[in-house]
């Protein structure tokens, strides 16, 4: 066991009307309490953001934006900037979703200038890196996962390593069905870490490292287990707060 806290995240993607999201954040508000050993947040749409801020204000579970753009203002119609999400109290951001960089065209420079954006306004991050299953087939995850995360955290001083959770979400797991194994991610997170150490030092022993895809109330306590995986970035069972709920009280075995 490490002594990094778990951190358990629910990515709601473009999901939930506002009065949906209200019901979902209440629910788990309520079936969450007042638990401490672990941080908690939620990832709603913009639209739903300021209410679900509303209900969880006095709660321990933080509100977090699903993407933000590099520059501060500007004619980037249809775009928020990281300032506007620390302007309205957002607590993280999300950055390089697989979804934004495969259907959204964020190559590695955006997912970049992303995270200095958020890094800018001092916006704790969730940073997303995963292979695809052509990339796990062809042998090629580490090299991967290698370039995106240093094309992400190279040069990045300690203390801004210190905001950054790095989520590691095999593309072919996620929305899928297919969960890795507790193996597969514990090989891929303990190579992650790895070269945090090279980049960061010792920092990377404090770094949270997320596993993403496919996560349900009955694998996550299986997952936990794992010395290199601190958490997990729930999508489709984080939109109902039971199951959410039960993923973020799992027993430790
Ligand atoms: P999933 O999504 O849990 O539905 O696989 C995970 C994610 O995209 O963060």
């Amino acid at each position: 066991m490490s002594d990094r806290k778990p951190f358990l995240a629910g990515n709601w993607k473009m999901h939930k009307t506002v009065e949906e999201a209200v019901e979902l954040a209440s629910g788990l508000a309520e079936a969450v309490g007042s638990e401490t050993g672990r941080d908690i947040a939620v990832f709603p749409t913009l639209t739903a953001l300021p209410a679900v801020q509303d209900i969880l204000l006095d709660s321990v579970i933080k509100v977090g934006a699903q993407t933000c753009h590099y520059e501060t203002t500007g004619a980037f119609t249809g775009e928020v900037s990281a300032e506007m999400l620390k302007d309205v109290g957002c607590d993280l951001v999300l950055v390089g979703h697989s979804e934004r960089r495969a259907l959204f065209g964020e190559t590695d420079e955006i997912v970049r200038k992303k995270l200095e954006a958020a890094l800018r306004v001092e916006l704790p991050t969730i940073l997303c890196v995963g292979e695809t299953i052509g990339e796990r087939e062809a042998g090629r995850t580490e090299e991967v996962i290698k370039r995106q995360i240093e094309s992400a955290l190279t040069g990045l001083s300690a203390q801004q390593m210190a905001t950054i959770t790095i989520a590691y979400e095999p593309v072919w797991a996620i929305g899928t069905g297919l969960t890795a194994t507790p193996e597969q991610a514990q090989e891929a997170h303990h190579y992650l870490r790895g070269i945090v150490r090279e980049l960061h030092g010792e920092v990377a022993d404090q770094v949270r490292i997320q596993y993403g895809g496919s996560v349900k109330p009955d694998n996550i306590a299986g997952l936990m287990l794992k010395v290199d995986l601190d958490g997990a970035l729930v999508g489709g069972a984080a939109l109902t707060a039971d199951s959410f709920a039960a993923i973020v009280k799992y027993s430790e075995g």
